[in-house]
């Protein structure tokens, strides 16, 4: 007996290596491939429906799922048969017995691990007739809502980004220079735990990317910031060198436009121009030296490489003005003037370079949606201005980025959810250069009908602001006028 059941193992076996084989073998057009998608820990139904013939004898009825070479169930001779079963299956799988004659050979697979994912093939045979099947089981958790945190520290300012998913997700940063620092740490739920910190030494105002993905799923995030440089490496910049006596003259350029930074010095008849040395500083850094009846471009800082230039014709007449090109916000700040002659005392100026340019005229937006209201303002100018929103309780959202003009471009929301008619008024300023817009939106709350989100209404709704706000925009220029 012993033997015979030995040799109808032996011929099962080969016989269930034979149908893998066939199918295996069979290109993936012909056996239909279900993709599932489970996250680990889960539980999943790999789906598996035979047809059922009039025929049919369910006493030899094989239901054989595998995971490659690896058997994961095996049912024959009306019953699981789970001493086949690789292990790391054990206790995770079921057949629905009452379902076979319904032709539904669907397996139940239990707190699903990381190395469950992959293809499986369900085997049916029974008397003659054949069947299988492909279940692809991708085991993957998308990740939530990054948190994404901007710390300043004293030396460096840190952003963080946290989530958790499965399997590990692509983080990329987009930064000039940058320490990143990626962990992944496997969390109770078998989840990973990722924690991408980018650390960065900012001289200058920088907007930083990241990205997020995971492919598996198609899940995709993208978040960018504009970060200043840190107060205290600003302060530093300022700070030095305040002495009241020499006179300041100010400046004010836009970002990639030239300025002239004026140094006129006292010309005195005994006055030798060979032993003229000019020195035009930002701060500690060279911006434009000259002695020698030359400009000495070596000694030059290359954040002003190509960008200055001295009138030499000028110079025997007193004028050692430097002509300045395509300004960078980094260019921002006190320059000093030295200009001596004869090895006798500097004859020092200050000029004030602000680098900031206007405002243009913003837009106003008024969105209704169906919940709220979001009013917007938008500009272009640079540096930041301060947006003040006076309005009944919001939710204020404010973006500054960089173009590639070295300006900002300005978007600020508010967004509201209105119970009466209100107004709404926002102010925007930049003291630099004195500017200021003052603009006023009074706003009627939402019609009943938006409640009940009726797509009609809304687009209703929108047509009737749309011809409201020029109508207002008229009306408050006649009243200026
Ligand atoms: C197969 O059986 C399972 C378990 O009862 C059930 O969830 C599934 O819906 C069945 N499939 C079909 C197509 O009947
Ligand atoms: C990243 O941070 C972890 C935890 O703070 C630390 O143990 C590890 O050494 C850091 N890795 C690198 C490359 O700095
Ligand atoms: C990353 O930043 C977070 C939050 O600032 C901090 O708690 C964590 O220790 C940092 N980790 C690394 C690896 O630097
Ligand atoms: C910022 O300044 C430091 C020291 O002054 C310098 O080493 C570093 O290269 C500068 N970084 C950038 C991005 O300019
Ligand atoms: C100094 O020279 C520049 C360049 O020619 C000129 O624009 C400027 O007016 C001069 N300044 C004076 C005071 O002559
Ligand atoms: C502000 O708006 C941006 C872009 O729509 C969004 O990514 C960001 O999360 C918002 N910030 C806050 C604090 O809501
Ligand atoms: C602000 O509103 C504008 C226009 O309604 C919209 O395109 C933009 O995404 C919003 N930005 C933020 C930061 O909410
Ligand atoms: C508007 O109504 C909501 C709910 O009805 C209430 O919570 C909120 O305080 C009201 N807001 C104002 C400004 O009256």
């Amino acid at each position: 007996m012993q033997c015979i059941l030995s040799i109808y193992k032996f011929f099962f076996l080969q016989f269930i290596e034979i149908i893998s084989a066939v199918f295996g073998k069979g290109s993936s057009q012909e056996v239909p491939v279900e993709k599932i998608v489970a996250a680990p820990g889960s539980d999943a139904l790999l789906r598996c429906l035979f047809p059922v013939k009039p025929n049919m004898d369910f006493e030899s009825l094989i239901v054989n799922w595998r995971h490659g070479d690896t058997v994961v169930h095996s049912f024959y001779r009306r019953s699981d048969q789970l001493e086949k079963q690789s292990e790391v299956y054990n206790g995770r799988t079921s057949l629905f017995h009452d379902q076979l004659p319904a032709g539904n050979a669907s397996l139940m697979l239990k707190d699903i691990q990381p190395e469950h994912n992959g293809e499986y093939k369900c085997y049916v045979t029974c008397n003659s007739g054949l069947y299988a099947k492909k279940v692809h089981l991708l085991v993957a958790a998308p990740y939530d809502e990054p948190e994404i945190a901007v710390e300043y520290l004293c030396e460096k300012i840190v952003i963080s980004l946290s989530s958790h998913s499965f399997p590990q997700p692509v983080v990329t940063w987009f930064v000039s220079v940058g320490y990143e620092n990626t962990t992944l740490t496997p969390d109770s739920r078998g989840r990973y735990r990722l924690q991408s910190n980018m650390t960065l030494n900012l001289n200058s105002t920088e907007t930083v990317r990241v990205e997020m993905s995971l492919d598996a799923v198609s899940q995709k995030f993208s978040w960018a910031v504009t970060l200043h440089p840190h107060p205290a490496h600003s302060a530093l910049l300022w700070s030095r060198g305040s002495s009241q006596e020499v006179p300041v003259e100010k400046i004010v350029a836009a970002p990639g436009s030239d300025a002239l930074l004026r140094c006129l010095f006292p010309v005195k008849p005994n006055m030798d121009f060979e032993m003229l040395v000019i020195n035009w500083q930002h701060g500690d850094t060279v911006v434009h030296s000259f002695y020698r009846r030359s400009d000495q471009l070596e000694k030059q800082s290359e954040v002003y490489n190509g960008r200055t230039s001295l009138f030499h014709d000028q110079l025997p007449a007193g004028n050692a003005s430097l002509m300045l090109t395509d300004i960078q916000p980094e260019h921002n700040g006190e320059y000093k003037c030295y200009v001596t002659c004869n090895n006798g005392p500097y004859d020092v100026q200050k000029v004030q370079l602000l680098v900031a340019a206007p405002y243009d005229e913003p837009e106003i937006a008024v969105e209704y949606l169906c919940e709220n209201i979001v009013v917007s303002l938008s500009s272009h100018g640079f540096p930041q201005p301060v947006v003040t929103w006076s309005a009944p309780l919001g939710y204020e959202n404010t973006t500054l980025v960089l173009d590639s003009r070295g300006f900002y471009r300005l978007q600020s929301n508010i967004t509201l959810n209105l119970n009466s008619t209100e107004t709404v008024r926002v102010e925007m300023s930049l003291d630099v250069v004195s500017q200021k817009f003052s603009r006023a939106v009074t706003l009627h709350p939402h019609p009943a009908c938006c409640e009940e989100q009726s797509p009609r209404c809304r687009i209703g709704f929108g047509i009737a602001i749309v011809v409201l706000i020029p109508a207002f925009l008229m009306l408050l220029l006649q009243r200026k006028q």
